[in-house]
């Protein structure tokens, strides 16, 4: 991977195309030089076709699906699951005066939440995937107002994100479906899909950038808050399974700034 990684580095410095400039590079300096340079990578964004869709899909299910873990410690510091577990561990322990059935017990019931939780996200990823995902070209690209744009590198798409208007107010532009390949991450590609979504919005007069994302999601909050989105409200999502996840959703915004 390293060979690669590498390889992709002397591509874009040998003139292989991608977002970075000369003057990116230089801009750095110094050490830091060096260090932005063991991060470049030759891209470049293009809109969807048609050719794509089983790639999209993939890289937006591979990148929902590695959350399960994130999950799982997520789950594990809610407190009513913390009391759940004790009671059931003390429980065991005073009726059976062993440490084994207790012990034997709660490695099961985490076994058993584990696979549980995995399925539940599994449901909700194919969901995703039965939604706007089922049909991208209609979806995104039927309207002027939506689109759907991949990231190319070495010949392969590598990353995705989508936008279209939102529900609540037609004059803001949701940006959804944003992933990266794992092997991609790091070299700012993530953020040059949210700079062409907001200037995307921007040419057709939105008057904000919108998205939501789950408590989970720490990377992308930071990589959002550094393109310049900002959290405008935060809420449990309103339904059983939600509360007892404690499932929060943040939205964030990037407005845009008018020009009179
Ligand atoms: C979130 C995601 C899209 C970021 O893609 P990326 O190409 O690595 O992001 P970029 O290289 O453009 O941006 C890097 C920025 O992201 C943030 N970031 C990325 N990885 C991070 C990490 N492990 N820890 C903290 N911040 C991280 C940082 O703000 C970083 O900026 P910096 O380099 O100046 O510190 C990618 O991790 C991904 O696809 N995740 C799975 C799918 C997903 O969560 N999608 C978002 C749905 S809302």
């Amino acid at each position: 991977m390293q060979l690669g990684a590498l390889r992709r580095n002397l591509v874009c410095v040998f003139g292989g195309g991608g977002e970075y400039s000369p003057t990116d590079i230089h801009s750095h300096g110094g050490g830091a030089q060096l260090a932005a340079l063991h991060t470049m990578v030759a891209y470049h964004i293009r809109e969807y076709r048609p050719e794509d869709y089983e790639t999209v899909r993939d890289l937006f299910a591979t990148g929902m699906s590695e959350y399960v873990p994130t999950l799982c410690v997520h789950m594990l510091k809610q407190p009513w699951l913390i009391l759940v577990l004790v009671c059931t561990f003390c429980l065991l322990l005073t009726s059976s005066k062993s440490l084994l059935l207790p012990i034997l017990a709660i490695t099961l019931l985490l076994a058993v939440g584990r696979q549980l939780l995995g399925y539940v996200w599994s449901m909700y990823i194919d969901q995703c995937l039965q939604e706007d995902l089922l049909d991208i070209q209609a979806t995104y690209l039927a309207d002027k107002g939506s689109c759907f744009w991949v990231a190319e590198a070495d010949d392969c798409v590598v990353a995705i994100v989508g936008a279209r208007p939102s529900e609540e107010h037609q004059d803001e532009l949701m940006l959804k479906r944003m992933s990266v390949r794992k092997d991609y991450r790091g070299c700012g590609i993530a953020k040059a899909l949210c700079r062409a979504v907001i200037s995307f919005a921007r040419e057709h007069e939105y008057r904000s950038v919108v998205l939501n994302t789950l408590m989970v999601q720490h990377e992308a909050r930071a990589m959002y808050e550094g393109v310049g989105f900002h959290v405008y409200r935060h809420y449990v999502l309103p339904t059983i399974y939600g509360r007892l996840a404690n499932c929060t959703i943040s939205k964030y915004r990037y407005d845009i700034p008018s020009v009179d």
